[in-house]
């Protein structure tokens, strides 16, 4: 197996939130490399168990090996967290303790060039988390209308979108885009780095993402789904790393509690210290949200 390391983030702080109960049954609906799962486990007595969930085949290979010193406790499945009814109905659970969403993608997928998901390496365009799914960047980049990629960037707040996408409809005319550093050297070319802090092409590789694996459906989805499993004192913790899935978190949160049934747990969201930022580069833009189902 390839050695490629995920240093889970927030994690003292967000298993301190999630497990209330050391009897429990845990759900990891984004199970990765299992680190947070791992400390779940940790955390739990003879009786709690965890069933972690992932889109992504090769995650799931790797958790498997990563958790294999838990067998009896804990249970792998594959499965899009978008259907997390049919997957705990299926492992004929009713009531969880508690559910871990800790959205995007791995470091794995980043560091993979295979995997397509990055600005740095080279690698074709496809950026799917499930490589059996018939979307991808590829097919968005090259097909896609002007309008539709136009909108698609625009809204993962790109402010050039209007110019990026005008040159990908004049580049693709005379040939079609091939791999992540031929449409990062093309969006470089067309914008400037000035007063940007990172890298031009990220918010269109980000939106790109986002729509290849229909990130924002399957988080509300998997939300709204969730809640009905939750036992009474259960709560649901959830990892976001840009503002717009932030944004969906929030205000679900905000809405359930206003309905009646839930404590938000977390007033503001809870962001990593300036150490584990210092460590890991990819926290800085973590923020960690909890609610709970009231008893
Ligand atoms: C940030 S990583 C999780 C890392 C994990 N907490 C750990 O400690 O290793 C996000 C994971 O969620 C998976 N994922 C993304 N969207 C998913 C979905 N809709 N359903 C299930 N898993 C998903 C990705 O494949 C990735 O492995």
């Amino acid at each position: 197996m390839e050695d490629f390391k995920h240093v889970p983030v927030l994690l003292k702080e967000t298993v301190e939130l999630l497990v209330t109960d050391k009897g429990g049954f845990y759900v990891d609906a984004t199970l990765g490399m299992g680190g947070h799962a791992k400390k779940i486990l940790e955390n739990l007595d003879g009786s709690g168990r965890v069933l972690g969930i992932d889109w992504d085949p090769e995650m799931i290979n790797i958790s498997k090996n990563n958790l294999s010193g838990y067998s009896g406790k804990v249970k792998i499945t594959a499965g899009n967290f978008a259907n997390i009814d049919e997957i705990l109905k299926r492992a004929a659970v009713m009531n969880i303790s508690g559910i871990l969403f800790d959205l995007g993608v791995s470091s794995l997928h980043f560091d993979k060039p295979q995997r397509g998901f990055s600005l740095k390496h080279e690698g074709p365009l496809d950026m799917r988390i499930n490589p059996a799914n018939p979307l991808t960047a590829h097919t968005i980049i090259n097909k896609w209308p002007f309008e539709q990629i136009e909108h698609l960037i625009r809204t993962c707040g790109e402010r050039f979108s209007y110019k990026i996408a005008k040159t990908i409809m004049e580049r693709r005319e005379k040939k079609e885009f091939e791999t992540t550093t031929d449409l990062r050297n093309m969006i470089e070319s067309v914008l400037p780095y000035t007063g940007r802090k990172s890298n031009p092409a990220t918010k269109t590789f980000l939106a790109l993402r986002v729509a290849v694996n229909y990130e924002f459906d399957n988080l509300t989805r998997g939300m709204q789904k969730a809640t009905q499993f939750l036992a009474p004192g259960a709560r649901m913790a959830i990892i976001t790393f840009h503002s717009l899935e932030d944004r969906i978190v929030k205000e679900t949160f905000g809405f359930m509690s206003r309905m009646g049934g839930w404590k938000m747990i977390t007033k503001k969201p809870v962001s990593p210290s300036e150490e584990e930022v210092s460590g890991n580069n990819r926290a800085r833009s973590a923020k960690l949200r909890v609610i709970e189902k009231i008893k």
